[in-house]
């Protein structure tokens, strides 16, 4: 099934005297079912936007959304979500303990699958050792991990989380990672924004990144990089100076090896051909012909500065139809 589907989603805020800012435009996203999406975009992007359409926090201008063929209009597709806000906020005097339980009873949980529910979530976040103390003195890391336990509150099979590694150190960010890959393989469909691309690049199968509240780019990430060769890397060994010294404008840069042999760097496959052929001329023996592939963060910047990519052609989504009956 599909968890989320999106169709001309949009969203523009309107305030007197102000002009209009269109901070989502008619966004076609498909994410199936256990899945783990990443959200990309430079902050002011329109994540938090998106993210508030699709959790009922503010409703579209334009177009619509289903989570697991549910209307996002109607209060039903709320209980398929748990939801970690980019700033979770929290009652500081509660404990997590509490926190978990104030949300496990607005979830509508009986005694006792809410304590069912705290055994679960504090094992699995760590968060037995404070569980009794006050939110108020805590760090930026166990907040994030009392965020993420909130959001598993009620056992939902999507789990929308905005910026959830923002402001947490190398060790919090991996443990985030973590949780996510767990969550995915206990079934459950995760849907996160980021605009640090070392987020996603690990654990997510697709991206979509969005630049000024358009989807610029959705695809698999090896889709996204693995077609462009940003270079040719090729060494051979054999090469006389005059050879060097004659060497083509194509060449991007060219160094001598320790053990007598050349590197040299092209542009690109046709420039790599040539070059080959003429290696051979001159008499020199080839030892490797490596491409150098687009990284994701080459690919980002490509799109930020406004490249055009084709964005894969959506089906229409038979999870809307069926909600529009
Ligand atoms: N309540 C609002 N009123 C007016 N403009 C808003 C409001 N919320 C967000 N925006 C604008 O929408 C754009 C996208 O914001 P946001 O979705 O928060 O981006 P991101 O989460 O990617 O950083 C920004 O230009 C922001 O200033
Ligand atoms: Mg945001």
């Amino acid at each position: 099934m599909t968890a989320i589907v999106t169709e001309g989603l949009s969203k523009t805020y309107k305030s007197l005297g102000k002009a209009p800012v269109h901070s989502l435009s008619d966004l076609n996203l498909t994410v199936e079912e256990n899945e783990v999406f990443g959200f990309l975009g430079r902050n002011g992007a329109g994540k938090t936007t998106t993210i508030k359409l699709l959790t009922g926090l503010i409703h579209p201008t334009a177009g619509r959304a289903a989570l697991f063929g549910t209307d996002i209009i109607t209060p039903d597709a709320r209980r398929m979500v748990g939801y970690m806000p980019e700033q979770p906020y929290f009652y500081e005097y509660l404990t997590p303990r509490e926190t978990i339980e104030f949300y496990a009873r607005l979830r509508g949980l009986t005694a006792e699958e809410r304590e069912r529910e705290w055994e679960q979530i504090s094992a699995l976040l760590d968060l037995r050792d404070i569980a009794n103390r006050r939110i108020r003195g805590f760090s930026k890391g166990m907040r994030q991990r009392v965020g993420f336990a909130v959001a598993l509150v009620g056992d939902p099979p999507l789990l929308i989380l905005d910026e959830p590694m923002s402001g947490l150190d190398p060790l919090g960010r991996r443990m985030i990672r973590e949780l996510i890959l767990q969550m995915r393989d206990r079934g459950k469909t995760i849907f996160f924004s980021s605009h640090v691309l070392s987020d996603v690049e690990e654990i997510c199968a697709r991206v979509g990144i969005l630049v000024s509240g358009k989807l610029a780019a959705c695809d698999r990430i090896s889709a996204l990089v693995g077609d462009v060769a940003k270079s040719v890397e090729i060494c051979a060994r054999g090469l006389d100076s005059a050879f060097i010294a004659n060497l083509g404008g194509q060449v991007i840069s060219h160094e001598e090896r320790k053990e007598g042999g050349h590197r040299l760097v092209v542009q690109d496959t046709e420039a790599a051909n040539q070059l080959v052929v003429e290696i051979n001329r001159a008499g020199g023996t080839l030892l490797s012909l490596h491409p150098v592939q687009e990284s994701l963060e080459d690919f980002f910047t490509r799109i930020q500065e406004g490249a055009q990519v084709a964005l894969p052609e959506e089906k229409q989504p038979a999870a809307l139809a069926a909600a529009e009956e």
